[in-house]
């Protein structure tokens, strides 16, 4: 020791030693591997594959325990629905510090109507739209529009309860399967009917500590199934980021125009919101429009953007959490690309119980990560890994250049196999065609 100054931490982020992640998909295996850098992690529930030692020595645990009992300096919470079930509000109530918002400002995506009641109170540019619980005036809204028409679930259906089609007499019969509650239970009881948007889509996700806002890199991800963007939408099927047409000045003015005026009416509304607010944008010719916000790290955006983060992820998620938001997040150069598999029958009717090959060879390839979602272990006689549910795995890479994080990546994918695994092989392939963007580094500011 010299000198006699006691050792005070300068900042909330100084004090974190363990975070407690909640979920259990690809998602939180990123977060976990990322976090993991400066904090041991425990997650929960996690799986199988989320479980480890990252090169700084500090460990990843997957426990059963339910979050109150789970001992730790920050807690993150990863799907949005325990956040829209109030569990970031319970933990604070117990003095815990906390990276997600309360269930008020989960709210923003727990209701697609409330979502949209908030970006017309803030002027934020979106598609027009209505919400409906009955089939007449839902049906009269959705013949005055024009093609492509849109019909979403009002309530959560995970990235699943959304319809976008060419077709009317397809758009009819969907209104009608989600009112009658048919498809999507009660979640379908009302919809949102939108104006068909097009244009590329950018995923940001935007921290937030309440008041003052920090872009992450932004990111592309791809929702429908199958390639060239066939097929039903899923939860998403792959990503990549940084993305070549968004540079630096285009994520400030999105920051300043679509992101800000929300936090401005939120806090109007008393909801200090801290987490991360994901925009799911639309670059239309008309310039660009949100589509959704999400109250939570994006999946499988989080896969690509979090290991990009040039710093220590624990203290700027605690700065969050703890209201004082004062670090710029840079990112590395590096691109990187994330390829979903998913189980046979995704995403009607997901097939599990099938054993997985090839972890530990994917996972030995240069820059590649095997990143864990609906995976298992098999019976107690076979201490394999077997697919759980519809997402099962996320293989991510980082490389020189966005072709060559493509190439590693589906190098990964090549060395993967189960009976009936799906995933398309076009993620990143257009974009890894243009040039190259500049490292992002927006500084963090204050909502007005
Ligand atoms: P959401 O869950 O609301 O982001 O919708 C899922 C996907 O459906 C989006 O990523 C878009 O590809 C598509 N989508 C949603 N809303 C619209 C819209 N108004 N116009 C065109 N496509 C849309
Ligand atoms: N990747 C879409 C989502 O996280 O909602």
């Amino acid at each position: 020791m010299t000198g006699g100054a006691p050792s005070v931490p300068t900042s909330a982020a100084r004090l974190i030693r363990t975070v407690c992640v909640v979920g259990s998909g690809g998602r939180e295996h990123a977060l976990a591997v990322v976090l993991a850098r400066t904090a041991d992690v425990v997650v929960t529930p996690g799986n199988p594959g989320i479980t480890g030692r990252s090169v700084e020595g500090h460990t990843i645990t997957s426990v059963a325990t339910p979050v109150e009992q789970i001992e730790a300096d920050l807690y993150v919470i990863g799907p949005e629905v325990p956040l829209v079930d109030g569990l970031a509000d319970r933990l604070r109530a117990d003095g815990r510090l906390v990276f997600g918002p309360g269930a008020d400002g989960a709210q923003l995506e727990g209701s697609k109507a409330f979502m949209k009641e908030m970006l017309a109170e803030a002027g934020i540019p979106t598609a027009q739209f209505g919400a409906f619980e009955e089939v007449g005036p839902a049906l009269e809204f959705l013949r005055s529009l024009e093609a492509p028409w849109v019909v979403k679930t009002d309530g959560l259906a995970a990235g699943k309860g959304v319809l976008v089609t060419d077709s009317l007499a397809e758009a009819e019969a969907d209104v009608m399967a989600k009112l009658s509650g048919d498809a999507f239970g009660s979640a379908g009881r009302r919809v949102v009917i939108e104006e068909g948007l097009t244009g590329p889509e950018c995923s940001l996700l935007v921290l937030c500590d309440g008041q003052r806002l920090a872009a992450l890199a932004p990111a592309q991800d791809f929702k429908r199934r199958d390639d060239d963007d066939l097929g039903p939408n899923t939860g998403g099927m792959g990503a990549f980021s940084p993305v070549p047409s968004v540079d630096d000045a285009l994520v400030e003015s999105l920051v300043a125009e679509a992101v800000a005026p929300l936090v401005v009416a939120l806090r109007a509304r008393g909801i200090d919101y801290r987490g991360v607010l994901y925009a799911g944008l639309m670059l239309t010719p008309s310039g660009p429009k949100v589509l959704e916000f999400n109250v939570r790290f994006g999946d499988p955006e989080t896969q690509v953007v979090l290991p990009r983060y040039d710093g220590d992820l624990c203290a700027l998620l605690a700065e969050v959490a703890a209201g004082a938001l004062v670090t710029t997040p840079r990112f590395i150069p590096d691109p990187a690309v994330c390829v979903v598999l998913a189980s046979e029958g995704y995403p009607e009717a997901p097939r599990t119980g099938d054993p997985i090959r090839g972890l530990d060879e994917a996972g030995a390839l240069p820059g590649v990560t095997v990143l864990h979602a609906g995976t298992a272990r098999g019976d107690e006689d076979d201490d394999g890994i077997i697919t759980s549910g519809g997402r099962v795995l996320g293989v991510t890479a980082l490389g020189g250049t966005l072709a060559e994080a493509r190439t590693r990546a589906y190098a990964g994918v090549a060395a993967i196999d189960w009976p009936g695994m799906q995933h398309r092989t076009d993620i990143a392939r257009d974009a890894a065609a243009e040039p190259s963007t500049p490292l992002l580094h927006v500084k963090a500011e204050a909502a007005p």
